[in-house]
């Protein structure tokens, strides 16, 4: 595991966005992992202000909530049109689909996406409790992708992005901790300080399932971009 850390998140949100850019014209980047939420806003917009010819290029999304339409506002579906794919031009674009009638066959078919379009590159945050993906504490290395009960914590730091508490959905299809893993390279970023804690055990702690992001110590090619904040509980 490589640490990087960046005064701002805005340079160490450039730099992911170089070493994504740099992998995508060399070719070999085809299939990029994408997540949601607060952290990759700024990369996002790095790709979109680039105009990346990204026509060859495949996105599988970590992640959606379970129950919400694609065209919800709060969807996931919703985010990464709004954010990316109306902007560029990907060849296709994949994330779990949260309405399917079979959630558990939605799993399956999801896994499958991926075993067809191994990842290059995975881009990840991570949950002040850990969490990579929606797998929460206690979720086995061995999940692949699956339906996840959200805890109340994330329940809790997602609702800043709904009207009501009870408006946060509370389950979700994501990835498992062992389709992230297969990741040829992961880059995850993590900013504020309200992140310091997750990222101290995950680069610090042991390998444990009660802080999934400490998985990462067992991958061979994982590069974390933070800012002082982030990591200022780092030795
Ligand atoms: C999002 C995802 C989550 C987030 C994490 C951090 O697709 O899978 O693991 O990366 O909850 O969220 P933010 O970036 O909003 O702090």
């Amino acid at each position: 595991m490589e640490i990087r850390v960046f005064e701002t998140k805005e340079q160490a949100a450039k730099q992911a966005f170089e070493t994504i850019r740099e992998g995508i014209e060399a070719g070999s980047v085809r299939t990029l992992g994408l997540a949601t939420g607060s952290t990759p806003l700024m990369l996002y917009k790095e790709m979109r202000e680039a105009k990346l010819d990204v026509s060859n290029i495949t996105t599988v999304n970590l992640d959606e909530y379970a129950g919400m339409p694609a065209d919800d506002p709060h969807s996931y579906h919703y985010y990464m049109e709004d954010e990316l794919f109306s902007h560029l031009s990907f060849k296709q674009s994949f994330l779990p689909n949260g309405t399917a009638l079979d959630l558990e066959e939605e799993c399956q078919r999801y896994e499958n996406i991926l075993r067809e379009h191994p990842v290059d590159i995975q881009v990840l945050g991570i949950g002040a409790n850990g969490h990579i993906g929606f797998n929460e504490p206690g979720t086995s290395f061995d999940s692949e992708t699956h339906v996840v009960d959200l805890t109340e914590s994330t329940r809790e730091a997602n609702k800043r992005f709904f009207e009501r508490e009870t408006d946060v959905p509370v389950q979700a299809l994501s990835m498992g901790i062992k389709s992230i893993l297969s990741a040829k390279k992961i880059i995850l970023l993590a900013f504020g300080s309200q992140k310091a804690e997750a990222v101290q055990q995950m680069v610090e702690g042991s390998v444990d399932i009660n802080h999934p992001a400490s998985v990462l110590q067992t991958h061979p090619n994982v590069l974390v971009f933070a800012d002082e904040e982030a990591a200022s509980l780092l030795k």
